[in-house]
């Protein structure tokens, strides 16, 4: 039999000495170590060695193979994968194999179509909400406000709104509380996640935010089990009731929607706001377009009619989320370990290496995207059929295949009504034109946020 290794060359990698610095920083702060690596060593690096053996993976041809092999290939519950203690052991983000096709269709039913186009109304609602309330606080005048944890209480509340229903969603802000901590868990140094027992200790405090998020759970299957509506599109009372899942793993299912759903949108939305804003002109050209699809905000509030042919309207406001998350998508890196011996781009990957495929490294691929460091949503008008391939395969913020996001469509949807709404009914202003490092390891956000000059139109 030919080995799968038979045509691979031994990946590129940085010499010994550079290996610990590369090894601790990617962990930390990949962003800057992605570039680094990519423009000494290509855009397929190896790292480590031993049991701690890395491949980043960012050549868009190379991912487009990744993501078709099949998904017995791969392990997402691998050893390296610290999100099981956050979202759970039975979380689809966390399984393989039959576990994670079941725990994965039990929610899929949530991002149906139908579904999906009935949510927009209410994101347009409460994203007015959003509005509203900094109006309120901003009526003399613009003044600064940082619009990150505006976006992230947004976002949360549209997510739980959508998924869970309209009684979860008056618990938003102890949910959002309940999420802080083991977010700030997650991005905190690999040293500090080592499993340990002890109490009074960040990972004792994400324990206990993990008990109370699963007692508010609990109460909601209780009360839909005791008394179901009979709606179908009710996600939380159809895993209650259909027996799919155990109660166990609905707690986990949950917890990964919610956990997965608002932190990347909102941190999206903050790179949004800020390359929208320094970009010249492209607020009010989004404001004109908003104006014309969305019609006068009194009268759509009044009676909204926004709907799917609304959402296919907004096509600025399109480019600009697919821009936003091709220059800054939330996960710069997602781990995958080789289950098997393959190889990628034509190199060696030996089973039980760590792949950290980039979505960032493929959508500044220099070979797909002209002047790849330019935010321009107008890149992808008009492109010339073999421009279009090639930045169809270099997109990859949402990943592909069977393991990709399974909330991409309530993402792109979010993001595309938000800044319409934000454009035709707020001034924004940049408090600098300098856009901001990016930080973060589990969630690509900008330092420091969004601090806007905002002011009602
Ligand atoms: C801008 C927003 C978002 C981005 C950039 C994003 C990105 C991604 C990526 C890249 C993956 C695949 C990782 C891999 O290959 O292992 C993923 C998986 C996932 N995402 Fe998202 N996501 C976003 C929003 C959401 C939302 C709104 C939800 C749900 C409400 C969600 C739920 C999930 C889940 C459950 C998975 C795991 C799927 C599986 O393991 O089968 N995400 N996401």
């Amino acid at each position: 039999m030919t080995s799968p290794f038979a045509d691979g060359r031994r990946l590129p990698h940085p010499p010994l000495s550079k290996q610990p610095g590369y090894l601790r920083r990617i962990f930390e702060d990949p962003q800057p170590v992605l570039d680094e690596l990519r423009a000494a060593y290509g855009p397929i690096v190896g790292l480590g060695a031993g049991p701690v053996r890395l491949a980043i993976v960012g050549e868009p041809t190379a991912l487009r193979a990744m993501f078709a092999m099949p998904n017995d290939a791969f392990r997402w519950g691998h050893k390296f994968n610290v999100l099981g203690f956050v979202v759970g052991k039975g979380s689809m983000i966390v399984s393989d194999g039959s576990d994670h096709s079941r725990r994965r269709s039990s929610v899929r039913s949530a991002f149906s179509r139908r579904r999906l186009n009935g949510w927009i109304p209410m994101i347009v609602d409460r994203t007015d909400a959003a509005i509203d309330a900094l109006a309120e606080r901003h009526v003399d005048g613009p003044r600064e406000v940082d619009l990150y944890p505006v976006g992230r209480h947004l976002v949360l509340d549209i997510v739980v709104r959508s998924l869970f229903g309209e009684r979860l969603a008056a618990r938003t802000d102890e949910i959002g509380a309940l999420f802080q901590r083991p977010q700030d868990y997650l991005e905190s140094a690999a040293v500090r996640q080592l499993p340990h027992p002890f109490p009074f200790t960040r990972r004792a405090g994400v324990r206990a935010d993990r008990r109370a998020m699963d007692a508010i759970i609990d109460d909601e299957l209780a009360r839909r089990r005791a008394d179901p509506s009979g709606d179908p599109l009710d996600v939380l009372e159809t895993l209650a009731v259909d027996g799919s899942l155990t109660d166990a793993e609905i707690r986990d299912q949950v917890v990964t929607l919610l956990g997965a759903g608002f932190d990347t949108t909102s941190a999206t939305l903050a790179w949004m706001v800020w390359c929208t804003s320094l970009t010249d002109g492209l607020w009010s050209r989004l404001r004109s377009e908003a104006d014309r699809v969305l019609g006068p905000v009194a009268a759509s509030r009044a009676q909204s009619t926004a709907d799917d042919r609304t959402l296919a309207d907004l096509q600025l406001a399109n480019r600009v989320m697919r821009e936003t998350t091709r220059l800054h998508p939330a996960g710069a890196i997602a781990p995958r370990e080789a289950a098997v011996d393959l190889t990628l781009g034509g190199y060696r990957i030996s089973k039980g290496t760590l792949i950290l495929w980039s979505a960032h490294l493929a959508g500044r691929d220099p070979v797909a995207w002209t002047d790849p460091l330019v935010f321009d949503p107008d890149r992808f008008v008009d492109l010339a059929p073999e421009q279009q391939v090639l930045s169809d395969i270099a997109w990859v913020p949402f990943g592909r295949g069977a393991r990709n996001c399974v909330g991409f469509a309530l993402a792109q949807m979010e993001l595309t009504l938000i800044i319409a709404r934000l454009a035709q009914r707020l001034d924004v202003q940049p408090v600098t034109s300098d856009k901001p490092r990016p930080v973060g390891m589990v969630v690509n956000r900008p330092r420091g946020g969004a601090p806007m000059r905002v002011a009602a139109r």
